[in-house]
């Protein structure tokens, strides 16, 4: 079976997972463990008056109850609490002194020998609040709105005289669309067990997207030396974003075991997944205008997403329609407004999946408003560059994406009338959108190492939140040197091992396996030298390019019988390993854009009596560059588009705005689709040659999946029943009139 870059492994971890050998942050064992449990505030905004802890004292077995009363010494500064990814803003200090930013925000952490005496004496602490006034609803908070300073992309955009064009154009439409609040809910809860090593130091097991964001955050709020403090994440079970930056409970774990000089584990309860980061609320105008053969004459929008009162969390929210779409003018402006909540942050294509799918629903009014084909409105409005900056694409194979995901679907033989196809007593609507996002890739360094037994171990200290980057790495490695996959371990997930940023915005792929590649060309460069030391023969006078690296031996492309084994070279020149090291940096500039598109295409069927709505078949063609492997990356897209399907019909925090307080905090309350939800997915990956957009060609494929999916169920909605509903999720509710 071919192995290598293109190859469809199976996970390599993937025995580990189902045999629950792999081990989560919640599942490390240590000596004398404590156990902490959070105590969440029950007002939204004051102060701290009192807390009792004498009752939640008694409880046998309790060892401390921590407040910001008895709180060891942390950093003062809330500068010291920034991480890599924090946002501008001063971040949250837990138990630093008595003000309450949100409902659920940590008091008290109660710390026992037993998780059960530690969970039932947190009931018995007893805390008085001064409450003050709050408001956690945005469209109360609409006056405080302002531009986010060090946002991802500027808030306010301008090209042409976009009123003008508006009032002028043939064809107009305009809309108020939201979104609700949405909570990342991964299966694995916000955990952390901190082993107290003695003497100072300790070992963290935390969930997050990157070990050494958090080691960071840990040394600098904590005071301990770099040397001091190991931050671990091998297995995450999810995270769509909720671990790029440290959360509360790993503050809290190490607070208690600094102060106990003893191992603490600390986990969040479902509900308390409730209390912290989320896809922030948006609210969005669109107003859209073309002429009569529906290419595009202005697009104008306006959002406002909330935020904290403490942090200003931004997005690249509206871009994106600027960006793929050809138009002369257009008017957007982006901003944020406040409220008394923890702070949001990135969800599963931040930004994008919010901005874009809200966008792609208004040009979907556009193409009914001009009786034009969605699809063929797309295709009129196509640009064969980045439209905002003005940039040649490394590639865009966008159009094939059109074109075989609506041959795969049958687009052709759609009607385009609202309420124009049925199946028995349902009616059935056919709804197309498009996606896009960025192709990054960031600074990442990894090592390389052969032994002398023919294994190969590659390693750098980038997470596998899900994406199969352990499978990735050891691709990518059997690629460069020849060696079968058995023979190969990755390692990640480790704040010791070669300098890696939060796996986060699909830039793993491209980042981390061109630095695997590197690391082990490095390897190969150094075969080859002790290759002709050791047997100058068999290779003659060849050079580093005219050998090849395969089946585990140097050998000539001209000559594949003139080769000499690993083994061969590692005995002569009596090494008992060979070790490479590299950073892959980003190159190419800014001369060029890097973005990845879907075409997605949704099947619904609405039974009109009940309001229930279910999606049928979707079809997801992605561009997506070189594929390192089609199995791992069409779970990517599968994934993304469950999330998709949940923005469109379930997904929705709903805040009780007199408790300022999320109330569907449990996922009986918070639907996430569940396999009856979600129909057969077929992904379609189209061929994207790209030699310029990574050093292997990747771009990457871990949120495309949830972008123009979302949009692609709610136009299918409007084309099966005739109503546009511009509010996500589009919960039975809004389709019974
Ligand atoms: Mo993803 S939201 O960049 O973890």
């Amino acid at each position: 079976m071919r192995t290598g870059i293109g190859a469809a492994l199976p996970r390599v971890d993937g025995r580990l997972k189902v045999t629950g050998a792999a081990r989560y942050a919640a599942e490390h064992p240590a000596d004398g463990l404590l156990y902490g449990v959070v105590v969440s505030s029950s007002i939204a905004k004051g102060r701290i008056v009192s807390i009792d802890t004498a009752a939640a004292c008694a409880v046998p077995g309790v060892v401390d109850v921590i407040t910001h009363e008895n709180r060891p010494h942390v950093a003062i500064r809330s500068r010291s609490y920034s991480d890599a990814i924090a946002p501008s803003g001063s971040p949250l200090r837990p138990l630093y002194d008595a003000k309450i930013h949100f409902s659920g925000q940590p008091v008290a952490l109660v710390v026992a020998e037993t998780f059960e005496a530690a969970l039932y004496a947190a009931t018995l602490v007893a805390v008085e609040y001064k409450a003050a006034r709050h408001n956690t609803d945005l469209r109360n908070a609409l006056d405080e709105r302002f531009a986010p300073s060090g946002s991802r992309s500027e808030p306010k955009q301008s090209r042409g005289d976009a009123p003008s064009a508006h009032n002028d154009a043939p064809v107009r439409v305009a809309g108020e669309y939201h979104l609700a609040v949405e909570h990342h809910n991964p299966m694995e809860m916000h955990a952390t067990t901190v082993i107290w090593e003695g003497g100072g130091r300790i070992t963290v097991y935390d969930k997050n997207q990157g070990s050494q964001n958090v080691h960071g955050y840990l040394a600098k709020v904590f005071g301990f030396r770099a040397g001091d403090v190991r931050v671990l994440n091998p297995f995450v079970g999810g995270a769509f974003g909720s671990g790029l930056r440290p959360q509360y409970q790993v503050f809290l774990a190490v607070l208690a075991a600094k102060k106990l000089e003893r191992s603490v584990r600390v986990s969040m309860t479902r509900q308390q997944m409730f209390t912290h980061v989320h896809r922030p609320e948006c609210l969005q105008s669109v107003s859209l205008s073309s002429d009569k053969e529906g290419k595009l004459k202005s697009m104008m929008m306006t959002a406002t997403s909330a935020v904290s009162r403490y942090e200003a969390f931004s997005e690249t929210l509206l871009d994106w329609a600027a960006i793929a779409y050809s138009c002369d003018n257009f008017k957007f402006d982006y901003a944020v407004a406040p409220l008394d909540i923890p702070t949001p942050g990135d969800m599963r294509a931040p930004g994008a999946a919010t901005g874009m799918n809200l966008f792609e629903i208004a040009l979907d009014e556009l193409a009914y408003e001009a009786n034009i084909d969605p699809l063929e409105l797309r295709i009129r409005n196509y640009s064969e560059k980045d439209e905002l900056h003005g940039l040649p694409y490394t590639s865009k194979a966008l159009k094939s994406a059109y074109r075989e995901g609506a041959a795969r679907f049958g687009w052709a033989k759609r009607s385009q009338a609202p309420r124009s196809m049925k199946d028995g007593k349902e009616l059935v609507g056919w709804g197309m959108a498009t996606g896009i996002w960025e192709a990054m890739m960031m600074e990442t360094a990894a090592s390389a190492t052969l032994g002398a037994n023919g294994h190969l171990g590659v390693a750098s200290a980038t997470s596998d939140i899900g994406p199969g980057t352990y499978t990735m790495m050891t691709q990518v490695a059997a690629e460069t040197l020849g060696i079968p996959v058995e023979s190969i371990t990755a390692r990640l997930g480790d704040s010791d091992l070669p300098k890696a940023p939060v796996e986060g915005g699909s830039a793993a792929a491209a980042s981390v396996g061109a630095a695997v590649a590197m690391a082990c060309r490095a390897v190969a460069g150094k075969l080859f030298k002790a290759a002709k030391k050791a047997d100058g023969e068999a290779l003659g006078k060849a050079k580093l390019e005219d050998v090849e690296f395969v089946d585990g031996a140097v050998r000539l492309k001209s000559d594949p019988s003139r080769a000499v084994s690993y083994g061969e070279i590692m005995r002569a020149a009596g090494e008992q390993s060979i070790e490479g090291k590299a950073t892959a940096k980003p190159s190419g500039g800014d001369k060029k854009a890097r973005n990845t598109h879907s075409a997605v295409f949704a099947e619904v069927k609405v039974d009109e009596d009940l309001g229930v709505v279910r999606v049928t078949r979707l079809v997801s063609a992605v561009a997506a560059g070189r594929i390192i492997n089609p199995q791992t990356a069409r779970s990517q897209i599968i994934g993304g588009a469950v999330m998709g399907i949940g923005m469109a019909l379930h997904e929705e925090s709903i805040m009780d705005h007199r408790l300022g307080r999320c109330m569907t905090h449990n996922l009986a309350d918070y639907h996430i689709p569940a396999h009856a939800d979600v129909p057969e997915i077929d992904v379609i990956f189209v061929d994207e040659p790209d030699a310029e957009v990574s050093p292997l060609g990747v771009k990457g494929v871990g949120e495309i999946g949830i972008v123009g999916t979302a949009a692609a169920v709610a136009n299918a909605i409007f084309h099966a029943t005739g109503k546009r509903v511009r509010e996500l999720p589009i919960t039975i509710d809004k389709l019974l009139d």
